[in-house]
């Protein structure tokens, strides 16, 4: 099969684009003939080093964790999931950026039927994130308040929607660019995060959903009511600080689960989730959709001017043609 592989830590520049086997399902897994794969930003991350004292990558490393596409093959014990099933999901070892991959079966659901393979594979990684992070970790309820931080990102778009429809009074920090859009989400107050330091206007919360980190989390210890919760993404909270505060602080990772999938698969089929695809790109463009994705996000990357020809500026960056059979 065709793959783009990187054989050591480096940039979107080193991803080889080779002949390897076609990997086997073995128990429990599927072989999936992937048909899209999307771009998260954690791809160049793991690619690049940075990470590689939590995270180290065996090589030759294919990225890509959220993927889309067709059953090819079952292993033993997999019963629900025959060939030919349409499936999108996630695996957090990457292996989506090539022709076939194979996943765990319990970290694969039925792709939504009403969503294109490049629109489900944009979904994974992102609105698991939200939904764990925000019901499981943050343990929100109906009726509280939540501050969710960089509410205009690709998980924060997931989160700002799951809160609302939960019953809860969203605050969302957002560029001012995209403060329609989170409020467009369900966002009861959207809040500039270059203008208005929301600390200043922002008390009581039960909850704050951190996807930024840095300066932004240590502020937000202040803002939550006795016993609320910090939920971090990105960098864990002080102990110290959670301690000195009295509330909970929670870095949470997202852990892949069909069940979870199936339920975000029926709300995007129900139309009651907005999701949004970027830009598409052949898979062999992998590593200019790795520099564009960068770009988006001036805090996070280098500043720069948006891809002149992005549809829309909102949504992951989906990669394409990654089967022979496109
Ligand atoms: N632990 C896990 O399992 C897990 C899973 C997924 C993601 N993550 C992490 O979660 C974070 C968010 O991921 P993502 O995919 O949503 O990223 P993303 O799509 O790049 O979104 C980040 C958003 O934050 C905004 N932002 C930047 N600085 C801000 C600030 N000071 N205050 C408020 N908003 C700000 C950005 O706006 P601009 O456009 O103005 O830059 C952008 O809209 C990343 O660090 C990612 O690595 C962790």
């Amino acid at each position: 099969m065709k793959a783009l592989q990187l054989h050591g830590y480096g940039s979107g520049d080193n991803l080889m684009h080779e002949e390897i086997p076609t990997p086997q399902a073995g128990p429990g897994q599927v072989l999936v003939r992937v048909r899209a794969a999307a771009v998260n930003p954690l791809d160049a991350k793991l690619a690049s080093g940075a990470m590689r004292q939590f995270m180290p990558l065996a090589f030759p490393w294919i990225p890509g964790m959220d993927f889309a596409g067709t059953v090819e093959a079952a292993g033993a014990g997999v019963t629900t999931l025959p060939p030919g099933t349409a499936v999108y999901g996630t695996n957090p070892a990457g292996g989506a950026y090539a022709e076939y991959l194979v996943a765990q079966a319990d970290a694969v659901a039925l792709k939504p039927a009403s969503r294109s393979f490049e629109e489900a594979a944009s979904v994974p990684v992102a609105a698991l994130t939200a939904w764990q992070g925000l019901m499981r970790a943050g343990q929100l309820q109906a009726g509280q308040t939540v501050l969710i931080h960089g509410g205009a990102g690709a998980v924060g778009a997931y989160a700002v929607q799951f809160a609302h429809q939960l019953g809860a009074r969203v605050i969302a920090t957002a560029a001012a660019k995209d403060l329609d859009f989170v409020r467009s989400l369900g966002a009861d107050e959207a809040l500039d995060y270059r203008a208005t330091p929301f600390e200043t206007v922002v008390r009581d919360v039960d909850v704050v959903f951190d996807l930024v980190g840095g300066d932004v989390q240590q502020r937000s210890f202040g803002v939550l009511k006795f016993g609320g919760y910090l939920v971090a993404t990105s960098q864990p909270p002080s102990p110290e600080e959670a301690a000195r505060h009295g509330v909970h602080g929670v870095m949470f990772g997202m852990k892949p689960s069909a069940e979870d999938l199936a339920r975000v698969a029926q709300q995007l089929d129900a139309g009651t989730l907005q999701t949004d695809v970027a830009r598409t790109y052949p898979l062999a463009q992998a590593g200019q959709a790795w520099t564009d994705s960068a770009r988006r996000h001036p805090a996070a990357g280098p500043p720069a001017t948006p891809p002149p020809s992005a549809p829309n500026v909102h949504g992951k960056i989906v990669l394409v043609g990654t089967s022979e059979a496109e």
